[in-house]
């Protein structure tokens, strides 16, 4: 056993976690609100997601996600979180200009508190990796499926399928891991594959729809409570129905205002010195 949650979750204690076989419980968040109840329920860690561009903003890729409103929100993650190992997503934006890599690394780490960037990697892109780890920036190397290359919500495919693709994997993850990775990010492989890759590498291995073989697990909170796509991936426990708890909820506001009974006289403010309630 790993012993008592520190007042911060590090590195040092992911490996740990990993080296007792401890799985790690990692979320998406991208506000405050969420990021305290992920935090209450013992979460370990919080990824700044660039799914944000299409759970928040609505897009149909998370291509567009801005840098800076992740960035700001993730500063009320971190405010509400204060313990998790946090990790930003770094965005198309930077990905596709060389050097926005670090500067958007740097902006996660000093505005928002991060403790590490995660990005999206193809074949030869081990640079990328490098540089981060040159700059003293903890690099999450995420591999497999890349949504950053997925235009429609149709496109979204597992990878990795046969033996020979997982060779590729593993290859990849070994040059990604000598680059300098802190972790890997696996997402929609197989459990062969995710096998091939925690044992070809040391350090924690995250999976998103990668099955049990991962050293922890990561979904996008949104689509675990039932308060996202109507058609959440295979992989998407349903823990909650959010999505109809809130619609009933609404529709019972707008029948309330309609129908007179919002507001009650116990949501009216009465004057000072009043002596009987308010008339309406
Ligand atoms: O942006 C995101 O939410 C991700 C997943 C791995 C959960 O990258």
């Amino acid at each position: 056993m790993v012993g008592p949650r520190p007042q911060r979750i590090d590195l040092d204690h992911l490996r740990r976690m990993k080296a007792a076989r401890q799985k790690i419980a990692m979320l998406t968040a991208y506000d405050f609100r969420m990021a305290a109840a992920a935090e209450a329920a013992g979460v370990h860690s919080l990824l700044i997601g660039d799914s944000m561009g299409t759970v928040l903003l609505g897009h149909e890729s998370t291509r567009g996600t801005p840098l800076s409103l992740m960035v700001t929100l993730g500063e009320a993650v971190r405010r509400g979180a204060p313990s998790v190992f946090l990790i930003g997503d770094l965005p198309f934006e930077c990905i596709s200009v060389g050097e926005a890599v670090l500067s958007g690394a740097r902006r996660f780490r000093d505005e928002a508190g991060c403790d590490a960037v995660k990005v999206e990697v193809g074949p030869g892109e081990e640079d990328l990796i490098a540089g981060l780890a040159r700059a003293g920036i903890n690099a999450v190397a995420h591999l497999g499926l890349r949504p950053q290359q997925v235009l429609t919500p149709d496109g979204y495919r597992s990878q990795a399928r046969d033996a020979e693709s997982i060779a590729d994997l593993v290859a990849q993850a070994r040059r990604m891991v000598a680059a300098g990775a802190a972790m890997l990010l696996l997402e929609a492989v197989p459990n062969e594959a995710s096998q091939a890759v925690v044992a070809a590498v040391e350090v924690p291995v995250i999976g998103c729809g990668a099955g049990p073989a991962c050293d922890g697990h990561v979904l996008v909170t949104e689509d675990m409570l039932g308060l996202g796509a109507p058609r959440p991936p295979r992989f998407v426990p349903q823990h909650a129905q959010l999505g109809e708890q809130v619609a009933r909820a609404l529709s019972q506001y707008v029948e309330d205002i309609a129908a007179g009974r919002y507001p009650g006289p116990e949501h009216v403010y009465h004057m000072r010195g009043a002596t009987h309630a308010a008339k309406p």
